[in-house]
């Protein structure tokens, strides 16, 4: 029997390894400069932990959860997103009350429709602020995700849209508004959102279906810009004039999130080179979960970026590292040769010296140095230790040289 990898998960392979280093190297520099620390949860939870907190009227509790029972009969869950297992680890550690600037990385778990850009095995980089009240933790917030994109040479390609959810008590008083407005049209919306609307009615704002739409669009909609306060909309305004010369920034009143614990400021990242899955970043100020979560009254913030959608935006600078094949054709002395490379890859940070481990013919492991793309080859045989000098080929020039040790050093320490 063959097996093969489950719908919806992949398996990373080199090639794209590299382009998944490049992109961890570039936002840990971002991530730094923020003084920001990584923790790593674990993966399984108890899967109340997710309904309390992602919601039961969300998609993401109602039928994307991957969840089972444990040997001992409890309700485990693998983690669909990142947020709820950081939280619950600082409540269970009784460091709540105290500030966090904290990050994760790491696959998350949707059982969704796997399409372009939906997988159900994805990764996500997560940023936590915990015990920074609205104002300026907000604005690094997006600050953060502004350097990001720079940093990544992708600002260019990404709309930022920002939302304010109000409080708690505005968040259900528009809720319920809105509710009582879609009831009178109820028969003409789509059974998914009929059920959104018994169930969490803001999430009808963000339906893509057309009948939803054309109501939506209709001038008598109650909006929520009408139900947020003075205070609230001056944030959208600040943190839209702020960043508006670094990149695309709007703010849209429609934009709710598919998580039911957020309240104050959501955000949304877009591209439209992503197709169907357009969105990359979401996140938003959460400041009632902590509590709810049994934990001291604490205001949070945060957002995560959905790396396997970022990594096909981003385009990774080609790499000034040189490759070297070591092809060793020693007899006896071997281990000699091998000593000799390893000297080598100590020369420089910025080669590779790959062995190509076979006793094939030359002609079959110099047909092999070109299939790695090496720059170079390095030969290195019997004759060649005890003389003391060694065979250097250019790939790209097409030349070959004689070189001492001396010179082969001095060539690898200036490549
Ligand atoms: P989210 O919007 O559910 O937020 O997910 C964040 C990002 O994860 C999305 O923008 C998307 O790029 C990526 N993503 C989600 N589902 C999939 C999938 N099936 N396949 C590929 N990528 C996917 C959260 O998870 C919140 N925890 C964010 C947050 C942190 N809010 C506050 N703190």
């Amino acid at each position: 029997m063959k097996f093969q990898s489950l719908r919806g998960m992949q398996d990373i392979f080199q090639s794209d390894s590299k382009k998944w280093h490049q992109l961890r190297q570039a936002y840990q520099l971002v991530l730094n400069r923020y003084g920001i620390g990584e923790v790593q949860n674990p993966i399984l939870e108890n899967l109340n932990l997710f309904v309390r907190t992602v919601g039961d009227s969300s998609d993401i509790v109602n039928k994307e959860l991957y969840s089972f029972q444990d040997r001992n009969g409890d309700f485990i869950a693998l983690r669909p997103e990142g947020t709820a297992g950081f939280i619950r680890s600082i409540i269970e550690k009784k460091i709540e009350h105290e500030s966090h600037k904290a990050y994760y990385a790491g696959p998350m778990f949707r059982y969704e429709r796997p399409q372009k850009g939906r997988f159900r095995q994805f990764h996500q980089l997560g940023v936590e602020y915990v015990g920074f009240p609205e104002g300026d933790a907000d604005l690094e917030i997006i600050s953060i995700v502004a350097d990001l994109l720079e940093e990544l040479g992708i600002s260019q390609k990404a709309v930022i849209h920002i939302n304010h959810l109000g409080s708690s008590e505005v968040k259900q008083q528009y809720c319920n508004v809105l509710k009582e407005f879609l009831m009178d049209y109820k028969d003409s919306l789509s059974e998914i959102d009929q059920k959104r609307l018994e169930t969490n009615p803001l999430r009808v704002l963000d339906s893509k279906d057309e009948s939803a739409q054309d109501i939506l669009a209709l001038q008598e909609v109650p909006r929520y810009e009408e139900f947020l306060t003075e205070e609230h909309l001056q944030l959208l305004n600040d943190i839209n004039d702020t960043f508006q010369e670094r990149v695309d920034i709007s703010i849209d009143h429609k934009l709710v999130r598919g998580l039911d614990y957020y309240t104050g400021l959501v955000f949304e990242v877009l591209s439209n080179e992503l197709g169907a899955q357009d969105s990359f970043i979401g996140g938003g100020r959460y400041d009632n979960l902590i509590l709810e979560l049994g934990g001291k009254e604490q205001s949070a913030i945060g957002f995560a970026v959905g790396l396997d959608r970022l990594l096909t935006l981003f385009e990774p600078s080609n790499e000034d590292r040189k490759k070297i094949i070591f092809i060793n054709l020693a007899g006896s002395n071997r281990h000699h040769a091998y000593k000799i490379a390893s000297n080598i890859r100590a020369l420089s940070k910025k080669v590779t010296v790959e062995s190509i481990l076979t006793d094939a013919s030359l002609k079959s492991q110099l047909r092999k140095a070109n299939k790695l793309g090496g720059d170079f080859v390095l030969i290195i045989g019997d004759d060649e230790i005890t003389s003391g000098n060694f065979i250097w080929k250019d790939l790209n020039e097409g030349t070959q040289e004689i070189v001492t040790l001396e010179q082969l050093t001095g060539k690898i320490t200036h490549l």
